[in-house]
């Protein structure tokens, strides 16, 4: 019977880029739709961007955009990322539409009318230079506990202490630097202790993997659950509850929301009714999530679905954290490496290989190290599966395949009998043991080919029959492998149905010999990975860390707000008239020497191109060794008047951060800049 199934993965925070830590869910989940679509299955996949919240709020104020502005480029570039790896969704919408909307009104009603909302006076951190409520991450201090310096609002990283932001020793706001104050306001909290005995029951029921039932168990379920705070006040980016004005829903009540609101749009947009997928039973919902956002997926979603008489999640497939060579994603390091940085240099398909080779049902973290990538690749794809029909295709091409399927020594049964069990991995999510049954299939077809040598029988007139039933049986070989590859290398299948003039659309193909069709030109399909690559894309990503520090604001909440509280800014606004008096150019120093008489000073000889040069005497001789500043581009100002010193006279001014001493950092432009540019 063919089963109706609705996947999502999670939908990614509109505030930053897909990165390929991202990319491990969302090849999974493609992976498991794919194959549920090749067995026959009627799957959807549909996902969105997580748009509402206090980031996002943030980051269209500082760039002088509206949210809806910083949400549409952050959409595009999502679906640009996603493509590239090959994730095919449905549908892809986005939490900020009116269905989300609709549901959100549609399950709030029913969480009123079960009488399950409580209101209650909290008190919260407030920066009154923001004039924003300041949530848990937007929070440093010294933690209540341990006494550690600069940690978050909510919990300490060094000790584990959990808290509210209002216990947090000497607070200080990381979005304005100042110092909060507590201030109280009334939030709405849903009771879901009321619901208790209902997630006792489903979170046994089979949908989750045996660790994620322990841990649910072990550290929610043993007590009385606590009522889920789902309400901020203004001013917050998101909807605005109906019956609270002034308040709005937090932004992980109304993300899940858009799992359904995203379902809702694609039945509008194919004309398919949407109860019948929402509120029919034999609808499979399965989500596909990371584990640090299990709690809001295994206890709060399943509660309010249960309130408002939706479907239930037929199953929560959890998965672990990457790392890189087996360390956490560093910008430092260049392993927090974006989707589009890794598209720029390799095949998309190489990493959805590696990752299923890696994936199982379980939570464990998976690590990406660069050499197992490299050998998987060039062993597995290049040396095992291409071989095969890079060594036959070409003498086929010529022959075509043989009319009646050749005694192959019982090779294609064998490997026809293995797809069973291969889509039961799949089914399961033990990708990595798919991968290992398919490759074995390789390795038998590939000794065939080798024994049997179809290269040596080429250029002989009388072994031509024997040539075409080789290729033949090695081909055949080959397109099972396809298609029971073709959840995870959707471009090999294309490629292939190219080359073997066979759509492959059916798990079942894989048990159907090939027979007496033609062969075209053998073009080449995977390639080579070379180990150059991997080290281009790890430079590169070092060099994005600045542009990525602006581009993802969430980054800011790591910045601390001591320079501003040391150095607050200046209020008074000046007019671009008044700016562009001051003439600020791109300098190369070509000369840097210590000031014997002056402890702070060194003597810089700047050249601002076709002979331009200026004197200047610089305070950073506690943080810069003359040798090393020579050559390097700097800013200046390039019209301050000119001053008698006791040494000679400075002509201009070199521009630099931070308060003197050592403490003091020249700027640089980015590549391409020359001496005597203008900076406007
Ligand atoms: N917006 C929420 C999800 C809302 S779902 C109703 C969110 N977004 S996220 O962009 O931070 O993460 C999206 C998914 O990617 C999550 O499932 C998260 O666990 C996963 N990953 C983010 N970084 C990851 C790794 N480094 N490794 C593996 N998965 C990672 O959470
Ligand atoms: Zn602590």
């Amino acid at each position: 019977m063919t089963r109706k199934i609705l996947v999502t993965s999670a939908l990614p925070y509109a505030n930053g880029h897909i990165h390929i830590g991202h990319i491990v869910e969302y090849v999974q989940t493609d992976i498991w739709v794919r194959f549920q679509k090749l067995i026959g299955n009627e799957c959807l996949f549909v996902c969105a961007d997580d748009t509402h919240g206090t980031t996002i709020m943030l980051r269209a104020k500082a760039e002088g955009k509206t949210e809806n502005e910083v949400i549409a480029a952050m959409d595009e570039a999502h679906r640009r990322d996603f493509a590239g790896f090959r994730v095919n969704f449905d549908h892809y919408g986005s939490t900020n539409c009116n269905e989300n909307k609709l549901l959100c009104n549609e399950i709030w009603a029913a969480i009123r009318k079960a009488g399950l909302v409580e209101e209650k006076e909290i008190e919260q951190l407030y920066d009154e230079q923001a004039g924003t409520f300041l949530a848990d991450r937007f929070v440093k201090g010294t933690c209540p506990k341990c006494g550690k310096a600069e940690q978050y609002g909510d919990n300490c990283e060094v000790c584990g202490a959990h808290y509210e932001p209002a216990e947090l020793i000497n607070p200080v706001s990381t979005i304005t630097g100042s110092v909060p104050v507590v201030k109280t306001a009334k939030h709405l909290f849903v009771n879901i202790e009321a619901e208790h005995q209902f997630l006792d029951t489903w979170v046994h029921g089979g949908a989750l993997q045996p660790e994620i039932e322990n841990y649910l168990t072990g550290q929610f379920l043993g007590e009385p659950l606590h009522s889920w705070d789902v309400s901020r006040p203004a001013p917050y980016f998101g909807f605005e509850i109906p019956d609270a004005p002034g308040n709005y829903w937090y932004v992980w009540f109304d993300a899940p929301t858009g799992y359904l609101a995203a379902l809702w749009e694609y039945c509008k947009k194919t004309g398919k009714d949407f109860d019948s997928w929402r509120r029919n039973p034999q609808v499979e919902m399965h989500h596909f999530i990371g584990k640090d956002i299990t709690y809001f997926h295994t206890l709060f979603w399943p509660a309010m679905l249960k309130i408002a008489g939706f479907n239930l999640p037929k199953k929560v497939h959890i998965h672990g954290f990457l790392t890189v060579n087996g360390e956490k994603m560093s910008k430092r390091r260049g392993t927090f490496i974006l989707a589009s940085t890794y598209l720029k240099h390799l095949n998309p398909e190489y990493l959805r290989y590696y990752y299923a080779s890696k994936l199982s049902s379980r939570v464990d973290d998976i690590d990406l190290n660069f050499a197992e990538l490299e050998a998987k690749v060039n062993a597995d794809l290049v040396g095992n599966v291409v071989n095969l029909a890079s060594r036959t295709a070409k003498f086929a091409a010529k022959t075509g395949l043989a009319k009646t399927y050749p005694d192959d020594g019982g090779l294609f049964a064998q490997a026809a009998a293995a797809g069973d069990e291969i889509a039961e991995a799949y089914e399961n999510g033990e990708y990595s043991k798919a991968v290992r049954l398919i490759m074995e299939c390789g390795k038998r077809a590939n000794k065939f080919v080798e024994d049997a040598a179809p290269w040596t029988l080429k250029d002989n007139p009388a072994k031509q029959d024997e040539l075409r039933n080789i290729c033949t049986v090695g081909l055949n070989l080959f397109c099972q492998i396809v298609v029971y590859l073709a959840p995870i290398l959707p471009d090999l299948k294309t490629q292939s149905e190219e080359l073997l003039n066979v759509k492959i659309d059916r798990w079942q193909q894989s048990k159907e010999h090939l027979s007496g069709t033609s062969v075209n030109q053998y073009k080449h399909l995977l390639t080579r990975v070379g180990a150059d690559k991997m080290m281009q894309i790890i430079e590169e990503s070092k060099e994005d860390k600045k542009e990525n520090a602006v581009s993802v604001p969430a980054d800011s909440a790591n910045d601390s707000g001591e320079a501003l509280t040391a150095e607050p800014l200046v209020g008074e606004k000046i007019s671009i008239d008044d700016f562009t008096k001051i003439d600020l150019r791109i300098a190369r120093i070509v000369e840097a020497s210590e000031v014997k008489e002056a402890k702070k000073l060194l003597q810089l000889k700047l050249s601002l191109g076709g002979g331009e040069y200026r004197n200047v005497f610089a305070g950073i001789k506690a943080a810069y060794e003359p040798d090393k500043l020579i050559g390097r581009l700097v800013v200046c100002v390039a019209n301050l008047q000119p001053r008698q010193m006791k040494f000679g006279t400075s002509e201009a001014m070199v521009v630099a951060a931070g308060s003197g001493g050592a403490d003091v950092f020249l700027l640089a432009p980015d590549e391409g800049a020359k001496p005597g540019m203008r900076l406007h």
